[in-house]
């Protein structure tokens, strides 16, 4: 066989090959394709086997033209792998990459537990209000029966912007709003976030989330309250024990704090319910008639009860998280764990 035969069957065996692979529709598997192609190759050993009838001397030439073919082969097939789905002209999909890892979102147990209230609340016939950040000194304060001097207004404890404004301490003042654009029955649950001028430490932040709760109507009573909030606390915590604790706050009379059995330790005291069995969720009371008149609510005809909780809290004792700041770091990691 002379060297210009040998080197027409190799370029014929190279063009033959270019022209079945651009004919094969993209996306079908290599190994499938080299099946296909078995006639090909039959052809190339034949090739391969011929070479003995080159003449010597020209054999080392033929070689490298058997070679060239060999490595156009595995990069034709190659290449043919990477055209696969879009197929010609269109972007490069390497198919042999590793898929690649799906980032899953997560809602942030914060976020989880006001979800969680809201859900309950608006069974029970709530519908959710919110109010302004920036809140006016009379809403936060004054309409809500704060004495002049109380210690919450001082500098140290409120974070001031100017001419009256301040950003909100609690949520509370939206009770006033409310109260002022509706004419009762009003039963409102309102989330939001609250700040204080506190250090950030394990169990203060200067930011932080709470749920307020109001509803008024003609001949509410005490009993409407304790109800709704242990059949809330019931929903919420499973079939926990409640109990309430007189307390104070300028805007409700009588006042009261609601605690449920800790939920780490069963009631049997542990060091997250400093040994006495009880976990505080929220405060509560009956709305004070001057918080009522204040807001242009007729107080001898009604009557409502309203409650203020922390969802930070309760997600701190529902996860058993020691230090308030991991709330607000979104470290992956305690994100996972939360998110299951
Ligand atoms: N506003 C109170 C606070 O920030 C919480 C609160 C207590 C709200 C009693 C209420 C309530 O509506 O009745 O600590």
């Amino acid at each position: 066989m002379l060297l210009d035969e040998y080197l027409a069957e190799a370029a014929a065996l190279q063009s033959e090959l270019d022209k079945r692979l651009d004919a094969l529709e993209p996306g079908q598997r290599v190994d499938a394709v080299k099946g296909m192609l078995k006639d090909w190759r039959q052809r190339q050993d034949e090739l391969q086997r011929s070479i003995t009838a080159v003449p010597p001397a020209e054999r080392r030439e033929a070689g490298a033209a058997l070679n060239a073919l060999k490595q156009h082969f595995e990069a034709a097939l190659a290449a043919y792998g990477r055209r696969a789905v879009v197929g010609h002209g269109g972007p490069v999909v390497d198919l042999t990459l590793p898929a690649r890892e799906r980032w899953r979102g997560g809602v942030h147990p914060v976020t989880q537990v006001i979800d969680e209230i809201r859900e309950i609340f608006r069974e029970l016939g709530f519908t959710v209000a919110i109010g302004p950040e920036a809140e006016t000194e009379w809403h936060n304060f004054t309409a809500l029966n704060f004495p002049a001097d109380h210690p919450a207004m001082d500098l140290h404890d409120t974070l001031y912007l100017d001419d009256g404004v301040l950003l909100r301490t609690h949520t509370s003042p939206v009770q006033i709003r409310v109260l002022q654009q509706h004419t009762p029955p009003v039963r409102v649950l309102v989330p939001g976030t609250v700040y204080r001028r506190d250090f950030f430490d394990a169990s203060h932040a200067p930011a932080f989330a709470q749920v307020e709760g109001l509803a008024v109507d003609e001949g509410v009573t005490f009993v409407d309250l304790k109800a709704t909030l242990t059949t809330f606390a019931r929903r919420f915590f499973g079939s926990t024990k409640t109990r309430f604790r007189p307390s104070y706050f300028p805007f409700t009379e009588p006042s009261a704090e609601m605690d449920v059995e800790c939920q780490l330790c069963s009631g049997s005291g542990c060091a997250s319910c400093k040994q006495s069995g009880w976990m505080e969720i929220l405060g509560s009371g009956m709305v004070h008639p001057k918080v009522l008149t204040a807001a242009g609510v007729d107080a001898e005809r009604y009557t409502g009860w309203a409650f203020g909780m922390g969802p930070g809290r309760i997600a701190m004792l529902r996860y058993g998280i020691p230090d308030i700041r991991i709330l607000y770091e979104s470290d992956m990691r305690f994100l996972e764990q939360v998110n299951r």
